[in-house]
Formats: structure tokens, C-alpha cells, sequence
């Protein structure tokens, strides 16, 4: 009997993995340039930190955290997401106790929700996020939202819409509330259950609502704008006035209240349905803090941070034709010997083609030449190499390119020379011999 992949997860292979590294890779070097550094936290935290932070009525951790009790009796969780556990981190390592605010760092790694699968929606996905902690003002918001815009802009993701809002300080929430309360009072028992317990629980993330009847409800519900506090309205229209100036596109969107308990003040969303009108749900999302470094035992601070989720931004790269870039890594050279005297000089050939930094690949076994020419298309090889015993005679190779067809001999003697000078490949990294002169 097979035994298969577990319901909502899968597996990453061939083409999706060139993808996935070089979203990462990208987002990694976007990162630093940034400044911020790499850490890399456990998969498995103690509950009780998704609990306290991402809050008790979010539906993460109502219905979609994965928790278990380990060995020795105690309820951990696989990470839901991953701001939780860096504030943890920070904390726990004291990386807070510096004057060298806002401490800034980006992660990467998988994630589980247990979530009912669909389009774009995993049970274990991967996300790549930052968070700042330790300033809190307008500049450093607009700050992360550019690194966001320019990690976008680099993937060639031009027709992104960033949905912003803001949830205000706790007083404008709290009024906030309040007239949401009032407002929806008469019409709570006509509407959805998953409303009636958000009623309940965060009468914001009513908001959120994607039921036709209750959106009908929403639309005319009091909007936060009106309850801001001086403080917090001056706090958003200076950041919406830095984005302008950075000319970063945004779309105000007044029911974006994020799904997860800890955000205050600036929340943002980005957005892209892919050109053959597929729409994988955010494919990002992030906001502002303030109560997470306090509750986790630290001292009190903002913060601000987003996450990106790969699955769904190789998705829309992948349905625009924007991975071309992705695969620019594949085979340079397949070295095909023709015959088992060949062998030696097609391992000769391949080792000094890898050190001087191009991709290359053998065949080991006996094989025909059209069998090798299907192998080296199927391992998208720009050239192939064949070597025969006539090739072995004269000291030369026969290369192949594998696209216009066209072939020419070139003497084994100055082949790294010749090729450098005539043939469309570059050397991806020359490797550094240690003993190596030169
Ligand atoms: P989130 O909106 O829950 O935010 O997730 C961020 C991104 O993860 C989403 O925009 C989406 O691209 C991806 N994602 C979420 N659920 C799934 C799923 N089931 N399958 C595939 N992809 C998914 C957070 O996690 C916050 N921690 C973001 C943040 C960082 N806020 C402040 N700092």
C-alpha cells in the first residue's frame, strides 16, 4: 500500500524549488541591504506564547493551531506564524537591552495552519518575514513597507496593490469597538455564526466577514477613521505622506483589521491576482505592535514587521512567466563520452568546467547518442559535450548548442579560454582552490 503526502502539506521539487530559492535568495539579499540579519527560531514553541500573543480569539489559534503535549507532558505547538516566537527570541536573548534600536531581523521557514486546503492555502506553507522592534514612529512603518515594495518591485511584481489602514492606539479601538457593538447589535442574530462569536470576542474582525449577507451589513457600519485620537490620525496621514513621497502606490481599505489579536496602529495587506485572473489570497501582510515585547516578559516596545508567504508568491510569479530568472541556474555543459575510453576525458573535462565556475553534469553510463541528447535536454542543458574516439585522437570535444543546434570543435589544450570567448555562458562563481595561484 503507498502511503501519501498528509492532507494540506506537499512536497516541493524540481522547477517549484528552483522558484522557491530564488524568492528566498532574493528577499534574503533585499533584507541586508536593508540591514537587518537572519535569525532562525525553532519550529516548535510552548503554546502558551501563540496563546498570549496572537490572542484567543483569533481564529489561529481557535481552530488552526497544531498543539500536542510532548513526552514529558508539556502542550507545544508547531509555530502558527512566526512574529511570536522572534519576540520571544528577542526577549529571551536580550537582544532588547541595546541602544541600538529598532533591532531588525528577517527569518524564513515553514509554518502550519490547520486550514482547509484550497488554492493557495496550505496546511504547512513557508513564510519569509521581517520585524523591527524598539522604534515606534511613522518613519520606521514606511521604512518596512518600502523593503516590502522593493522585495515586490525585485520579483517583477508591478501590478501589486498595498491595502493599508490603521487600528489606531488603544483608546480610539476601544471607542471604536464600542460604536461597532452599538451598530451591529440589531442585526447580530441575522448574521453568520463565526460573526455572532466575533461579536463576541473582537467585534473588529466582524469586518472581515466574507459572507455576501453580512458584507451588506458591514458596508454601512461606523468606519475607525472617525474614532481616531488626534495622535493616531497624525501618526497615519504622516505615514501615508511618506509613502507618497517614496512613491509607493497604496489603497486605503477601512475593514482591514488583520486576523491576528496583536496589532495596533498600522496594518497593511499586499495584493496581486496574477494575469490569468487566479487570486491566491494575500500574498503577504504585516502591521504594527505594541503590547507583544511587554507580554512576553521584555521590556515595553513597538514593533513592526511583515511576512510573506513563498507558496503564494511562486504562484503568481510562476502564472505571470516571472521565474525566468529562477532557472537561469541550470546545466551549462552535459559531457556525453561516446565511448569507454572516453570516460576519462569526459571526467577530465567536467571537473575543469566546474572549476572554472560553470554548471556541469556528466553521463556515467554506456549509452547512445540520441539517448544522451534526451538526457541533456531533459536536465535543460545550455550545451552538450560529446567526445569520441576521434575527438580523442585530436585532443578536442565537439560542443552542441542545444538550442540553434549549431556545433564546433575546440581543442581540449585552452578550452576554458576558448569557450570564455565564444560561447553565451558565464561563469557563475569561480571557485577559489586553496593551494590555487593566481
Ligand atoms: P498572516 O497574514 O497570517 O500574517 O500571514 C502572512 C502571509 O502568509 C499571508 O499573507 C499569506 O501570503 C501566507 N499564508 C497565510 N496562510 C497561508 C496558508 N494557509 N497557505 C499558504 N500561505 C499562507 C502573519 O503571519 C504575521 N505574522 C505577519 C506579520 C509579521 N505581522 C507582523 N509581522
Amino acid at each position: 500500500m503507498s502511503i501519501n503526502s498528509v492532507k494540506g502539506m506537499h512536497d516541493v521539487l524540481g522547477e517549484e524549488v528552483e522558484g522557491f530559492a530564488y524568492i528566498e535568495n532574493l528577499l534574503k539579499h533585499i533584507s541586508e541591504l536593508y540591514a537587518y540579519n537572519e535569525v532562525r527560531p525553532p519550529v516548535i514553541e510552548q503554546s502558551n506564547l501563540f496563546v498570549r500573543s496572537v490572542g484567543q480569539s483569533s481564529d489561529v489559534i481557535r481552530k488552526e493551531m497544531y498543539t500536542f503535549s510532548d513526552k514529558g507532558g508539556r502542550s507545544i505547538a508547531l509555530r502558527p506564524e512566526f512574529t511570536a516566537g522572534i519576540i520571544r527570541l528577542m526577549v529571551q536573548h536580550k537582544l532588547l537591552l541595546t541602544k541600538e534600536l529598532p533591532v531588525k531581523v528577517y527569518y524564513l521557514g515553514p509554518v502550519f495552519r490547520y486550514e482547509r486546503p484550497q488554492l493557495g492555502r496550505y496546511r504547512q506553507f513557508n513564510q519569509f518575514g521581517v520585524e523591527a522592534v524598539g522604534n515606534d514612529s511613522a518613519e520606521i512603518d514606511a521604512d518596512v513597507i518600502a523593503l516590502a515594495y522593493t522585495m515586490l518591485q525585485s520579483l517583477d511584481l508591478e501590478n501589486v496593490i498595498i491595502k493599508i489602514n490603521t487600528l489606531g492606539d488603544e483608546l480610539s479601538r476601544e471607542n471604536y469597538k464600542k460604536a461597532l457593538k452599538n451598530y451591529f447589535a440589531p442585526f447580530i442574530t441575522s448574521m453568520c455564526k463565526d460573526c455572532q462569536l466575533r461579536y463576541e470576542l473582537s467585534p473588529l474582525r466582524i469586518l472581515d466577514c466574507k459572507v455576501p449577507n453580512d458584507q451588506e451589513i458591514i458596508k454601512k457600519a461606523p468606519k475607525m477613521k472617525d474614532y481616531l485620537s488626534l495622535k493616531a490620525l497624525g501618526r497615519f496621514n504622516r505615514l501615508l505622506s511618506l509613502l507618497e513621497a517614496l512613491g509607493i502606490p497604496y489603497e486605503i481599505d477601512d475593514n482591514l483589521v488583520r486576523g491576528l489579536d496583536y496589532y495596533s496602529e498600522t496594518v497593511f495587506e499586499f495584493h496581486y491576482v496574477s494575469k490569468s485572473g487566479n487570486d491566491y489570497g494575500a500574498i503577504g501582510a504585516g502591521g504594527h505592535y505594541d503590547k507583544l515585547t511587554k507580554e512576553l516578559g521584555g521590556p515595553e516596545m513597538a514593533g513592526i514587521g511583515f511576512s510573506f508567504g513563498i507558496e503564494r508568491l511562486y504562484s503568481v510569479l510562476k502564472d505571470d512567466g516571472l521565474l525566468e530568472l529562477a532557472y537561469a541556474n541550470r546545466l551549462d555543459f552535459y559531457v556525453m563520452p561516446l565511448a569507454q575510453q572516453a570516460q576519462d576525458m569526459a571526467l577530465q573535462v567536467s571537473i575543469e568546467l566546474r572549476l572554472a565556475g560553470y554548471r556541469t553534469d556528466l553521463c556515467f553510463e554506456e549509452a547512445k547518442l540520441p539517448n544522451m541528447f534526451k538526457r541533456a535536454t531533459r536536465k535543460q542543458a545550455k550545451y552538450a559535450i560529446i567526445i569520441g574516439e576521434d575527438e580523442i585522437k585530436k585532443r578536442e570535444v565537439v560542443i552542441k548548442n542545444l538550442e540553434t543546434q549549431k556545433q564546433k570543435n575546440y581543442g581540449i589544450d585552452k578550452l576554458i579560454e576558448n569557450i570564455a570567448a565564444d560561447l553565451d555562458v558565464h561563469d557563475h562563481d569561480d571557485i577559489c582552490l586553496v593551494g590555487k595561484e593566481g
